[in-house]
């Protein structure tokens, strides 16, 4: 199974799913909508190949998703997997690969949904939460549930704290629900 990873930032969680050993599928394309990403060295430095897209230069979402979907088909992708994709993904991509993109999110969803979750959930001062694993629909961060898991926020806990615990409870989830996906 060919899958491709969708990243604009660090790339924390694209190298977590490089280092599973045992994945259930060959991450063959990485796609970036930020040139300066430095997700695009880590790419490289795991040899994968990547789609860099600059959104300005096209004149709408679904010019620059066609180019995408052309570029996913060409490399036989069949799973996309956001991690820190920071565009709504729209009609053009998503009925391109229908039940077969999905994202992971920094907080219990329906709880804090879009941007900044982590500061969200840190300044609402609960007392829990966690990562979400979801299908991609054409809401935001509204699609099905696939896995979640809890994560305590501690009295003294800072945004950065907070922040590095759910990480790494990201690094460890994401790799697990893909490989249960691909059975
Ligand atoms: C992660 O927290 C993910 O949940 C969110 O964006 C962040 C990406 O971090 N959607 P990274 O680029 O994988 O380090």
């Amino acid at each position: 199974i060919r899958a491709a990873v969708f990243a604009s930032g660090a790339g924390s969680n694209f190298q977590a799913i490089m280092e599973r050993s045992d994945l259930q599928c060959d991450i063959s394309l990485l796609v970036c909508d930020k040139p300066s990403a430095s997700v695009l060295e880590k790419a490289e430095n795991f040899g994968v190949p990547t789609f860099v897209f600059d959104p300005k230069k096209y004149a709408s979402k679904s010019n620059y998703e066609k180019e995408v979907v052309r570029r996913l088909q060409q490399a036989n992708i069949s799973w996309i997997f956001l991690a820190g994709y920071m565009r709504i993904v729209g009609p053009t991509l998503l009925n391109a690969y229908e039940t077969k993109i999905i994202n992971i999110h920094p907080s219990l969803l329906p709880y804090f949904p879009g941007k900044d979750a982590i500061g969200q959930a840190y300044q609402a001062g609960v007392s829990t939460t966690g990562v979400t694993v979801h299908y991609i629909d054409e809401g935001i961060d509204t699609g099905t549930v696939i896995a979640q898991e809890p994560v305590e926020v501690f009295s003294d806990d800072t945004e950065e704290t907070l922040k590095e615990r759910i990480q790494q409870v990201e690094h460890r989830l994401y790799p697990i629900v893909i490989n249960r996906l691909m059975k």
